[in-house]
């Protein structure tokens, strides 16, 4: 057993910066599943939204979040993270962070924060590091991290399972006493114990055939919180990004929503711009609706893709604008300073998760979740674009302080060593590939962007089967990474889709043919969950 004062789970933006306050108060081991920087957070690109200029104000920006959010938004929370994103984007700059600045237009010499616009913002409020803000503040994070002597990282450690004294039988309280992990290079199940945990473990892109999201976003932390008895969530809310570059080799690459914010326009492989007819804000309108709109329009015409054009601007400011998005996409043989990206939509971001308040506590003691796995009520039915970095680094600052003031005792609880089964299967591999496929392909036919009770329906008895067998599997086999990710997409799915035939609506991302239209007695209704045991 390893004993620490803090497990942090994951290292992106929320666990980093978690570990970062809470490392001067105790010992703390950072757990994540790969290498230390592969996370959603490095590859984030338009950046943080934050009021910083004199032309912005707290309310425009609680506004356009709440406007987004679609009446599910808790307003309290809202302003709380709006209001403190300005002192923890200081602390963030102060530790090293560099964002992009610019000459002061009236004032030669002299600089101040380039600000970015994305879709739903009434101003220009985006902090950014050109269009790899993510990597910049992994960057910065990890090299406060490496400073701080108190803190321990596990990379290539996967966690397994949370330890609670509900699952282990007990009565009274659930309580978190820490979690089993795959030390992936050894093979073996090692049990960290701590009287605080912090779920940071990220979203569950992955869930879903075609995502802007990298290969860890299976959704482990909502996964494993639910099989501890937290509540979940809001979980029918999957964000789809509509501008994922289209190529038959990139994989997973995003184009940022900045580059809309900088004038390209969405159009169809006719040269139509068919935002125009949709909402006011035509390309820049709030994701859902644009993700909506190219989704209907590809159907429409039957295109496999749509266009995002922004040639009109001078090439020398995209490139350096633009300069990651500028190289992948000549690297696909597009020049997009001279021709219109192919770009589609994928799936992005989970606004639900595990339930928290803005504290990041859960409903478990001693387990705090932060980032994109909690759901806060930030979002509501549709994320505005770039709030969840400004999330993330909010409540990870007022998580730690509450850990910090109110440490969890981990009482007295014998801990049961893991127990895994012992077979080993030469076929494992392709029945857990097959049922990965399957699993995501349905979830994108008949779970995305356009639902009906007839495919939801259908993908709840798929998914059904398919945990049957994942479940025979993981009690027979030893636990492989693949196979504990299989376990979770799977779980996560079966959420999703339990969720979305809960809500008689649509509203935001959930969009469902059978119901089109908001029911006011949804407005305000969260979609919960909770396991029994
Ligand atoms: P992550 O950064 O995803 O970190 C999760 C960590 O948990 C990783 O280290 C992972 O390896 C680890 N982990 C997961 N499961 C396990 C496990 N079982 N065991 C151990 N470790 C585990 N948001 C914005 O606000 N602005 C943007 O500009 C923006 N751009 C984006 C661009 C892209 C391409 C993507 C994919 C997302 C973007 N987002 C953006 C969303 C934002 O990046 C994420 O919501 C945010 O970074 C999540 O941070 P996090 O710390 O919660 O999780
Ligand atoms: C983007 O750069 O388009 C992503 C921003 C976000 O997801 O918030």
């Amino acid at each position: 057993m390893k004993h620490f004062d803090f497990l942090v789970l994951g290292s992106g933006i929320a666990g980093l910066s978690f570990a970062l306050k809470v490392a001067p108060h105790g010992r703390v081991a950072i757990i994540t599943k790969k290498d230390r920087t592969e996370s959603n957070t490095n590859y984030a690109q338009g950046g943080i939204a934050a009021v910083t200029s004199k032309e912005d104000s707290f309310e425009l920006h609680v506004r356009d979040t709440l406007e987004a959010g679609v009446g599910l938004c808790k307003e309290p929370a809202v302003r709380t993270i709006i209001e403190e994103g300005p002192a923890r984007i200081a602390e963030l700059i102060e530790l090293g962070m560099h964002f992009t600045e610019r000459e002061i237009p009236s004032a030669p010499g002299s600089r101040e924060l380039d600000l970015g616009r994305e879709g739903g913002h009434s101003k220009r409020r985006i902090l950014h590091a050109k269009d790899v803000t993510g990597r910049e503040i992994e960057r910065a994070l990890l090299a406060a991290v490496a400073r701080q002597p108190r803190i321990t990282l596990f990379e290539n450690h996967f966690a397994i399972d949370l330890i609670s004294s509900q699952k282990l039988g007990h009565p009274g309280d659930n309580q978190c006493l820490g979690v089993y992990v795959l030390d992936k290079q050894s093979g073996q199940v090692e049990t960290f114990v701590a009287p605080v945990t912090l779920l940071a473990t990220g979203g569950l892109g992955k869930v879903y055939l075609y995502t802007t999201n990298p290969d860890i976003a299976t959704g482990d932390g909502v996964a494993m919180a639910w099989r501890a008895g937290a509540a979940v969530a809001n979980m029918e809310f999957v964000q789809f990004h509509p501008t994922c570059l289209y190529h038959p080799r990139a994989k997973s690459f995003l184009i940022s929503e900045a580059v809309r914010g900088e004038g390209a326009v969405l159009k169809n492989l006719a040269g139509v711009e068919f935002m125009e007819q949709v909402h006011p804000l035509k390309s820049l309108a709030p994701r859902d609706i644009v993700a909506r709109a190219i989704d209907s329009e590809m159907k429409r015409s039957g295109a496999d893709h749509a266009l995002l054009d922004i040639t009109h601007k001078p090439a020398r400011f995209l490139m350096e604008r633009f300069p990651n998005i500028y190289q992948t996409c000549l690297g696909y043989g597009i020049d997009m300073t001279k021709e219109p990206i192919p770009v589609v939509p994928a799936a992005h971001y989970q606004c639900g998760g595990v339930l928290t308040n803005v504290n990041g506590e859960t409903e478990i003691r001693g387990l705090y979740a932060v980032g994109e796995v909690a759901c806060t009520g930030l979002h509501g039915a549709n994320r505005l674009a770039s709030n969840s970095l400004l999330e993330a680094l909010v409540c990870a600052h007022r998580a730690a302080q509450k850990a910090i003031a109110r440490p969890a005792s981990p009482g007295e609880f014998r801990i049961p060593p893991w127990h895994s089964g012992h077979a080993h299967n030469p076929d494992e591999m392709v029945v857990v590939a097959h049922n990965w496929g399957e699993i995501r392909r349905l979830m994108w036919d008949y779970v995305g962007i356009v639902r009906t009770n007839k495919r939801l329906q259908r993908a709840q008895t798929r998914i059904a089967n398919l945990q049957e067998e994942i479940q025979e599997y993981y009690w027979d086999f030893i636990v492989t990474s693949d196979l504990l990710e299989l376990r979770n997409i799977a779980t996560v799915a079966a959420l999703i889709v339990a969720s979305a035939l809960r809500r008689p609506e649509s509203r935001g991302l959930h969009y469902n043919l059978d119901y089109p239209e908001r029911n006011p007695d949804w407005a305000r209704r969260d979609t919960i969950l909770r396991r029994e045991f």
